[in-house]
């Protein structure tokens, strides 16, 4: 029996980088998954690559930043499947500079996709899974989410509102069945991380006990875990996964 059976899940951000290690995870594990991504090429492209792994790979053009939207697309879910068992809030971007260079542009920019996106895609799915006392929500939080970071007023505090946000959400939604937690990942080599310098790379690589970036396969895997009845228990935890760069 695979771990994901059956189950809908949706991931955020499916297109590329993480979100796509989990779309391939989550459908070796036998869920039907959906991408919710603004990306329509790159999605296309994942769903082409792992097509020998499942024909159960769905995508939804959806902005994470534009409520009306994201229900729409969680309503034709209800419609197709009549539930969603799984939401997976890995969509993210960086506009990174230091606070006293930062635009308010920039500022907004990050909290509209990074944090009121998490807000419209759980607002637009939680209510489905209360009707069914059963769903697993998890969050991308960051280690910066946690300890800081230079440069990234803005990234951090939407990576450190996710912590609060799960933390609320465990609370709120733990007796409806529901699980909400966060994963915070370390350095993952990702498009993401491709604008930082080399430099800076190594040093965090110095840095970490395991001696190495992570790869997406690292995160995918512990939203899979979280995403599983394995972690049935498990509820308003922040698992890192960051190879010990921060203890
Ligand atoms: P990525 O940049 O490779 O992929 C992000 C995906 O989100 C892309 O497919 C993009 O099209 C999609 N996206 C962007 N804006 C969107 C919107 N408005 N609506 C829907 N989709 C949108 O990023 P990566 O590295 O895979 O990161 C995934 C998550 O992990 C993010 O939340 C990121 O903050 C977090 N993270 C990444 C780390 C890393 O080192 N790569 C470290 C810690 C956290």
């Amino acid at each position: 029996m695979k771990r994901l059976e059956n189950k809908i899940a949706i991931i955020t951000g499916g297109a590329q980088g993480i979100g796509k290690a989990a779309v391939k995870r989550f459908a070796e594990e036998g869920a039907v998954v959906i991408i919710w991504d603004v990306n329509e090429e790159k999605t296309s492209a994942t769903i082409n690559e792992f097509k020998n792994i499942s024909s159960r790979i769905e995508f939804q053009k959806v902005d994470v930043t534009k409520l009306e939207s994201v229900s729409e697309a969680a309503k034709k879910i209800i419609d197709k499947y009549n539930k969603i068992d799984i939401l997976i809030n890995n969509a993210g971007i960086t506009r990174d500079t230091s606070f006293l260079k930062m635009t308010s542009e920039q500022w907004q920019q990050v909290i509209d996709v990074n944090l009121t996106g998490v807000f419209n895609c759980t607002k637009a799915v939680a209510p489905f899974m209360v009707e069914k006392l059963y769903g697993k929500i998890v969050n991308t939080s960051s280690v910066v989410g946690l300890y800081g970071n230079f440069g990234q007023t803005n990234y951090v505090a939407t990576k450190s509102g996710i912590i609060g946000m799960t933390k609320v959400w465990a609370r709120e939604l733990g007796r409806k069945g529901i699980n909400v937690n966060a994963v915070a990942p370390g350095f993952i080599a990702t498009e993401m991380v491709s604008t930082v310098p080399e430099k800076v790379l190594d040093m965090l690589k110095e840095r970490t006990p395991l001696g190495k970036l992570g790869e997406p396969e690292d995160i995918a895997n512990a939203y899979l875990f979280l995403s599983s009845d394995e972690a049935k228990f498990i509820n308003g935890a922040v698992l890192s996964v960051d190879g010990g760069l921060v203890l």
